[in-house]
């Protein structure tokens, strides 16, 4: 467990490449994600827990917060929806029972900032009445539908303690009546580009214009690994940071396909380097400098950094250095 004023500076820029989905109604099953390397786990009490079983599900989830064995996964609570009957009580039994082991609570099927907002307001006061630091539990809005699809920028700048964009993908194929059942694989007879292109890029484009990050959602077919890692190479090459897994071999492959390769980091802190000598006196102050046969100017440096800075957050280490050219 991190400090919490190091949690809440940290949240932001946390890896979360590997995003664990577990149900909170299993004790056994949440026993079992202590130890597995996913960078965030979320213990459920929407979609994945009956409603019968929604009361003890929030007892299982304090006591696991609370209990030893947790590695450094970010860990994060998914409450149902505000239109339930649920919500507000699943966000005072786990925050007062755990807010101090907890890092964000996840909500989904978000419509529209007021539905965050709301939640700001409740996390604020648990904060104050249990002595926790205010504004330490971020949030994870879920985008899952049409309507939450077109406030996403409101959604993503309600609050200061957002987090991520995260899609939805099986609420929202629903929502929109797309013509399938394979949640993360195309409808049948849509056979011209993605059809999720739009929405992700939605997701990704409101995440990056306000600094949040981009999480895709679960590919639900857990045996089919060639599926999954199909699905995920294509989030992880729009940019997304991370995904849902729903079982351990799809975290091994999360966290592959969202870490840079090491071919990729190594070249681009190379780039770094090498602009950061070229721009600099002893470089000689040029602007645009050839590396190897490529030439790397301002915008090649960003692109660069980008890679390098999931790579360090990945914890990779590279494997050349930067040799300023000789005399
Ligand atoms: C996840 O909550 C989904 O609806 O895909
Ligand atoms: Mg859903």
């Amino acid at each position: 467990m991190q400090p919490d004023s190091q949690r809440a500076s940290n949240d932001r820029t946390r890896v979360r490449r590997s995003v664990l989905a577990v149900p909170g109604s299993s004790v056994k099953m949440i026993e079992k994600a202590k130890g597995l390397p996913a960078d965030e786990v979320f213990l459920d009490l929407e979609d994945a827990v009956a409603p019968l079983a929604k009361a003890d599900a929030r007892a299982n989830i304090v006591a696991a917060l609370n209990s030893d064995g947790w590695g450094d996964q970010i860990r994060v609570v998914r409450v149902n929806d505000w239109t339930t009957q649920w919500t507000y009580a699943d966000v005072i039994e786990v925050v007062t029972g755990a807010g101090a082991n907890l890092d964000a609570i996840l909500l989904p099927k978000v419509v529209d900032a007021g539905q965050v907002v709301a939640l700001e307001l409740l996390l604020t006061q648990l904060e104050q009445a249990n002595g926790l630091e205010v504004g330490a539990i971020g949030i994870e809005p879920q985008i899952e539908n049409a309507v939450g699809l077109k406030n996403i920028d409101a959604i993503a700048t309600a609050s200061p303690r957002v987090q991520t964009l995260v899609f939805g993908p099986a609420d929202f194929m629903a929502s929109i009546n797309m013509r399938t059942l394979v949640v993360g694989e195309q409808p049948e007879g849509y056979d011209t580009g993605d059809a999720y292109h739009h929405i992700l890029m939605s997701i990704l484009l409101s995440a990056r214009a306000h600094g949040l990050q981009a999480i895709d959602g679960p590919y639900l077919q857990i045996r089919d690994l060639d599926g999954f890692r199909r699905a995920a190479g294509r989030s992880a090459a729009l940019g997304f940071d991370g995904k849902w897994v729903l079982h351990p071999t799809q975290i091994e492959a999360a966290n592959e396909i969202f870490s840079p390769r090491q071919s990729d980091y190594d070249r681009a802190e190379l780039i770094l380097d090498a602009y950061a000598y070229h721009t600099s006196t002893a470089g000689g102050s040029r602007g645009a400098v050839m590396l190897g046969e490529e030439m790397i100017d301002e915008a090649s440096a960003k692109m660069a950094q980008v890679i390098a800075e999931k790579g360090r957050a990945a914890g990779m280490r590279r494997t050349s250095e930067f040799t300023p050219p000789a005399g």
